[in-house]
């Protein structure tokens, strides 16, 4: 039936989407139009490696594959199959996590994050957010009305988070705190420090922690770090971690949770992530036979991966100094660099005409959430050598152009 405009009904989106972002995917729109138009773009803006000249390793193909040929094709137990929770149980076992009390499959870090904060928090209530942020959390956040209560990450102090902010902004409401480390989009590790000082108030004030460390096999200097978890045995904590980045495999959608705490202090908590996992039946069976052989397996492929990553982010580091009007902390895990740029433009104009004139790829700090004021690019340094030299080359001409 053909509806005239004049009863054409509307369907808003609902009021809650209003502050969810993702200025990736959004600036990534843009660029598919150029594409389109035939222009070739250099892509500095998603983190998905396998966009760029790392594979997965071919192991877990095979494992994937011969799940697929055995009939693992229909839904598998909620919270995962065994042998892949009891490799992650083992793996955290080993870095030192001693008090857990439940592991889970999920797809992706991303549903792990949905699930743990839609069973935890109440409307009124609020978590503490970093500042700046991988968008994804203000986005779950805004679907369960619960406001984000941003934290400064310190760029003065490369990028930790600043405790006193923490302390002055837990509340009544506040229920728990997210810290990303290694941090998407600082590249920061933080000291052992900083996380102690963090435990510390999360044990007095009853905040339950929420570790997102998808990056720790991706730290560029020094030798591995302890999960958070494991300087807080006493206190609840979720760790998160996949296979999407180490592992090279973004698109399997595996990730997983693992619960610690006090058994008796966690156990209703838990209870409700469970149901959650059981109403929406599981995440992908086949796939979920990768990660014991991931966790394993060779890891051989990760000091590949570190090494180019290594190169690449003192190509990045250098090459952003060099550019007038650019500062730049350098990152020490992750495959992300946060410069400033001190301009007068917004970092949203910047990266619109960057995109337009040049063809370089990168996005904003706004898209991301920064200290009032400043102004920031997130750039990804997964692409090659060349690639980044010629990215390089362009935002080095493109500041000569307009801001000199
Ligand atoms: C800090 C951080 N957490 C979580 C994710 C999402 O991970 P997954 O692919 O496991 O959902 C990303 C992806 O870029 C990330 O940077």
């Amino acid at each position: 039936m053909n509806q005239s405009a004049d009863h054409l009904h509307v369907v808003h989106a609902a009021a809650r989407l209003e502050h969810v972002r993702y200025a990736i995917r959004d600036m990534a729109v843009l660029a598919e139009q150029l594409t389109r138009e035939g222009k070739t773009i250099l892509p500095l803006n998603i983190g998905d490696p396998l966009q760029f000249d790392f594979r997965t390793p071919p192991h877990l193909i095979a494992a994937v594959e011969k799940a697929m040929h055995d009939g693992r094709n229909g839904y598998a137990p909620s919270l995962g199959i065994p042998e892949a929770l009891e490799a992650i149980r083992a793996e955290a076992e080993r870095k030192g996590n001693r008090q857990i009390q439940s592991v889970f499959l999920t797809a992706g870090v991303s549903e792990a994050l949905d699930i743990c904060l839609t069973a935890l928090v109440n409307a009124g209530e609020n978590v503490l957010t970093p500042c700046p942020e991988y968008p994804l959390y203000s986005a779950i956040l805004a679907k369960l009305c619960t406001a984000p209560n941003a934290y400064r990450l310190d760029e003065a102090n490369f990028w930790e988070p600043d405790v006193d902010d923490i302390r002055r902004r837990i509340n009544s409401g506040t229920r728990a705190i997210i810290i990303s480390n290694p941090n998407n989009p600082t590249g920061a590790v933080y000291s052992r420090d900083t996380l102690k000082e963090i435990v510390e108030l999360a044990r007095q004030h009853n905040l339950v922690i929420f570790a997102d460390e998808i990056y720790d096999k991706l730290i560029l200097d020094g030798e591995p770090r302890a999960p958070l978890a494991a300087l807080a045995p006493d206190v609840p904590v979720v760790t998160f971690n996949g296979l999407s980045k180490a592992y090279l495999a973004p698109g399997w959608r595996v990730g997983w949770g693992v619960a610690s705490g006090p058994a008796a202090a966690v156990k209703p908590y838990l209870e409700g992530i469970h149901q959650l996992l059981r109403a929406r039946l599981c995440s992908n069976y086949p796939q979920q036979f990768a990660v014991r052989p991931a966790l394993d397996g060779p890891q051989d492929h990760i000091t590949e991966v570190r090494a180019k990553l290594r190169s690449r982010r003192d190509l990045t580091v250098d090459a952003l100094r060099s550019i007038p009007h650019m500062s730049c902390i350098a990152p020490r895990g992750a495959f992300y660099a946060f410069p400033k740029i001190d301009i007068a433009d917004s970092d949203e104009d910047f990266v619109k005409k960057l995109l337009a004139e040049k063809h370089v790829l990168a996005v904003h700090g706004t898209g991301f959430g920064q200290a009032p004021g400043t102004k920031h690019l997130r750039i990804v340094f997964l692409p090659d050598q060349a690639t980044l030299t010629r990215a390089y080359q362009c935002i080095r001409e493109f500041v000569a152009e307009h801001y000199a």
